[in-house]
């Protein structure tokens, strides 16, 4: 049986406050948070350096995308930064992989690099019409394995891209997956989307859950019964 998947949840709220209030909701419970580009741009390192400070592990999806030189030295200027995630582009090439790979383990040993390969609001007539002619299967396969084989410790995949991705890549790449949705929640605008039990299944490391914990009444037990749900499959 799969390891049980750590929860990260997306931080996604409209201020300060807001995130505040639901860190401390959650408490102990919740190891990760994830801090993307709408409240890194608007709350800064600071804000980063707060999430840490109350005692979680921060992942920071900024989807850094350029050339090699400017990955690099954009990752210089993160360093300092207490995070344990980071999301890059795989379509920025093997050079710039290559060298934000390098440069993290340099540097930023404890710091997990994931990939980012297909948005998945793109589709085929979207890959289309960037001059892609790949389905997006394959190019989610050719982008995780060029990740991969860079150097790239972890691939952010949607549910269900998991199964697939899992044979293709060494055991030791980490799968973390949104567009996940406790049975009988909301799913919102997510489309192809898993339950937390079934995500486990097929092989995912880390699970990122935003809405249905967020617009929860009370987050902690919304997160409870996330938890519970995926440590059923071991004691079950
Ligand atoms: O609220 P929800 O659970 O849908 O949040 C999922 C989080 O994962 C959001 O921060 C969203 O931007 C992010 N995400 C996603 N699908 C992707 C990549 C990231 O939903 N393919």
């Amino acid at each position: 049986m799969n390891m049980v998947p750590s929860v990260i949840l997306a931080l996604d709220v409209e201020d300060k406050d807001r995130a505040r209030s639901i860190l401390q909701a959650t408490g102990d419970k919740l190891e990760w948070v994830k801090i993307g580009l709408q409240t890194y741009l608007r709350d800064g390192p600071d804000f980063v350096r707060e999430v840490a400070d109350s005692g979680k592990n921060v992942f920071l999806d900024l989807k850094l995308y350029d050339i090699p030189n400017t990955m690099e030295k954009a990752l210089e200027s993160l360093a300092d930064l207490p995070i344990g995630m980071l999301t890059l582009h795989a379509s920025a090439g093997p050079e710039a992989l290559r060298r934000c790979a390098q440069f993290a383990e340099k540097s930023m040993p404890d710091v997990l690099l994931l990939a980012v390969t297909v948005l998945t609001s793109m589709d085929q007539e979207t890959l289309s019409s960037i001059g892609v002619d790949s389905s997006v299967d394959k190019q989610v396969n050719r982008l995780a394995s060029l990740a991969s084989g860079s150097g790239i410790g972890g691939i952010v995949c949607s549910p269900l891209e998991l199964s697939k991705l899992r044979p293709l890549l060494p055991q030791s790449v980490k799968l973390v997956t949104p567009g996940i949705r406790p049975s009988g929640s909301q799913t919102g605008d997510q489309k192809r989307i898993m339950t937390p039990a079934e995500a486990r299944q097929a092989g995912a490391d880390y699970l990122v859950i935003g809405r249905p914990i967020l617009a929860h009444e009370k987050p902690a037990v919304a997160l409870d019964g996330i938890q519970n749900e995926l440590n059923q499959l071991t004691n079950g």
